[in-house]
This record gives structure tokens, sequence and C-alpha cells, in this order.
């Protein structure tokens, strides 16, 4: 039996780089499980694995997709930690554009049923960032206030949502009226487009203490971001969406005595033990489900449409998912 595959065979972005081939479906090993990939989504740290950009490069020739959601189709003879046609994600692994995969047993984390398997595809990157980088780096207690960019993209939508559950304020800056709505019907406190100074309008809406940033954008924005910080504020940065350089006001830095951190779910998940693996997915599916939260709007786009999937990505506006 042949299943498609896609595998990346150069980082110039040639026609032939990425190519859809068939492959023989793998027979698991005793301590593995064979998955049928239904979705997997078209992030942008896979545009910059495709480009050769990314913090790890891609043993080429390989397989891309960061991450992505699954049914159990077969058990290896000592597997006892999932069941046939159980929705798994592999929150550790890469390769997921492609129908058939083994995974080792212990790096599945079995979705409970009320998350859909396209929503599963999306829940191993973004939702993680958010909530780690909301419980790893400041202590934050209910009534504090979170000030962060590219407040509407996944990421963000997360941040704002799982903030709001654990009763914090967030103050958000985007870049359209519509990320505005978006933020709000989600629960923001606050949101700001992205102007001159923008920090002045934050700091009129923020009314208590504001200990964490998280910036996504980098350059002046980020600057602006200090601005509404407290004093020994820290400021994490997880993305670059401006690929501008972080601007860091001295002022700032010296009178306020900020922290500049950055963070990597990638690095966190591959450091965690299996046991805060599985609870870090548990608190995080529980949390959605008990709080209805909701995941953001996705674009499908099939296998064979792989081309047309990653333009809509680096276009931007939509999160686009790949239906494997
Ligand atoms: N460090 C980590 O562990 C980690 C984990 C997950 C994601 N990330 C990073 O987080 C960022 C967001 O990822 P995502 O999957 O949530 O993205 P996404 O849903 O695709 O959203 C992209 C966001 O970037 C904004 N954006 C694009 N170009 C921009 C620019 N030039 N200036 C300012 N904002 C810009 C978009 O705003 P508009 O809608 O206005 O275009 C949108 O808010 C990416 O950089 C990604 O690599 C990092």
């Amino acid at each position: 039996m042949y299943s498609l595959t896609a595998i990346l065979h150069a980082t110039d972005r040639s026609a032939d780089s990425l190519r859809l081939e068939e492959r023989e479906i793998p027979t698991p090993g005793p301590d593995e499980v064979l998955v049928r990939l239904g979705y997997s989504p078209v992030n942008p740290a896979d545009l910059n694995v495709l480009s050769g950009t990314y913090g790890e490069r891609l043993e080429l020739p390989g397989v891309p997709g960061n991450e992505g959601a699954g049914v159990v189709r077969a058990l290896g003879s000592a597997v006892t930690s999932c069941e046939e046609g159980d929705v798994v994600i592999a929150p550790r692994c890469a390769g997921f554009w492609q129908q058939y995969r083994c995974f080792p047993a212990a790096e599945l984390v079995v979705v409970p049923p009320g998350i859909s398997e396209r929503d599963a595809a999306i829940l191993s990157v973004n939702p993680a960032t958010a909530w780690l980088m909301l419980r790893e780096f400041v202590p934050l207690k209910a009534g504090d206030w979170i000030v962060q960019n590219a407040a509407n993209s996944a990421v963000g939508q997360w941040v704002a949502q799982f903030a709001k559950a654990r009763g914090l304020h967030t103050a958000n800056v985007v870049r359209s009226q519509a990320a505005v709505d978006l933020l709000l019907e989600l629960g923001a406190d606050c949101c700001v487009l992205d102007v001159t100074n923008f920090a002045n309008q934050l700091r009129q809406a923020i009314t208590g203490p504001c200990p964490l940033a998280l910036n996504g954008v980098g350059g002046e924005n980020a600057r602006q971001l200090t601005r509404a910080l407290q004093t020994r504020g820290t400021l994490v940065t997880y993305g670059a969406m401006s690929r501008e350089n972080l601007s860091v006001g001295g002022g700032q830095l010296i009178f306020k005595d900020l922290r500049f951190v950055g963070f990597w779910v990638s690095a966190w998940l591959r450091q965690a033990s299996a046991v805060a693996l599985q609870s870090l997915f548990a608190e995080i599916a529980h949390t959605i489900l008990a709080e209805n939260l909701r995941f953001p709007q996705s674009k499908l786009f099939p296998l064979t449409a792989l081309a047309d999937a990653i333009s809509a990505s680096e276009a931007g506006g939509t999160k686009v998912l790949l239906e494997l």
C-alpha cells in the first residue's frame, strides 16, 4: 500500500524543491504506532523551514510539517497507551506533511473527544506557546495585565483567551479593525492599532500592574510594548514577523530595569519529561473544553494543492491547513 508524502529536496524555492512522492505505508515496530495523519498546518515556522531559515535545519531530503494530528490505525505489539481510532498529536515530532507515519508510542498524546482532529492539528505549537509564556516567566495573579503584539495571530488569540480564563487582562496590538473586532470577541480587554507611539494608548488603557509583554513582531513595535511594561517587567520574544531586530530603548532598560528573554516552544517540549508533556496538553485541552475556547479559523487545502497552500500561508490573513 502506498501513500503520499511531501519531500523537501532543497531550500532554494525552485519548483522541484518540494515534491509529492508515493511511499510505502510503514509497519509499526513493537513500541510504535501507525497514524493516518489527517491535517497539518502551514505555520510561519514551516515557511522558515522551507527557506532554510528556521532555528534548526531539516535534514534533506526530508518531510516538512512541524505539527499535525491523525487517527491511530495500528499498534505495535508492546503498545498499551492508546487504541485504534484515537485522535493523537505528537508535539515533539516533525514531518507531518504525509498521509501515514509511525511514531514512538511514548511521543503521542491522545486528544480528548471534545476536540476534533482538525482542531487538534493546531494544538501542539501555538496553544502550548501561549500557555507556557503565561506560565514560565512571571508569576501572574488575577487582575494583572499582559501586553502583546501580533495579537490576532494564532498565538495571540490563545494568549488572550487563556489569560481571560485565568482572570488576567490583555492589552493587544493589531494592524486592522477586523483584528480588533476578533480580539474583543475573544475576551480581550483592550486593543490598539499599530500606529506611531501606540504605547501612549496602551498606557492609558492599562489600569493595573503590567509585568509581562509578549513580542511576536520585533523592531520598533517591540520597543513600544516595553513602554507599557511596569518596572522590572519582562518582555518575552517568541517571533519576529516584521523581520526587524528588536529595538530596545536605553532609558526603558536602565530606569525600569527591564528583563528581555526569548522563548522557543520546541526547546521547551524537547526537555520536558513524559509526565510534564502529558500534563501540559491535558491542562490545555481541559481549559479549552471547560471554557469553551475558540480555535483560530483555518482554510483547508488538499495535500495535492501544497504549492497553493504555501502561497496562501505566505500571503497571511488566515491559518492554512493541509488536509492530508
Ligand atoms: N517561539 C516559538 O516557540 C513560537 C511558537 C509558535 C509561533 N511562533 C512565532 O509566532 C509568530 C506567530 O505565529 P502564528 O502561527 O501565531 O502566526 P499566524 O497565525 O500566521 O499570524 C501571523 C501574525 O503576524 C502578523 N504579522 C505578519 N507580518 C507582520 C509584520 N510585518 N509586522 C507585524 N505583524 C505582522 C499578522 O498580522 P496581520 O494579520 O495584521 O497580517 C498576524 O498577527 C510567528 O513568528 C511564529 O514563527 C513562535
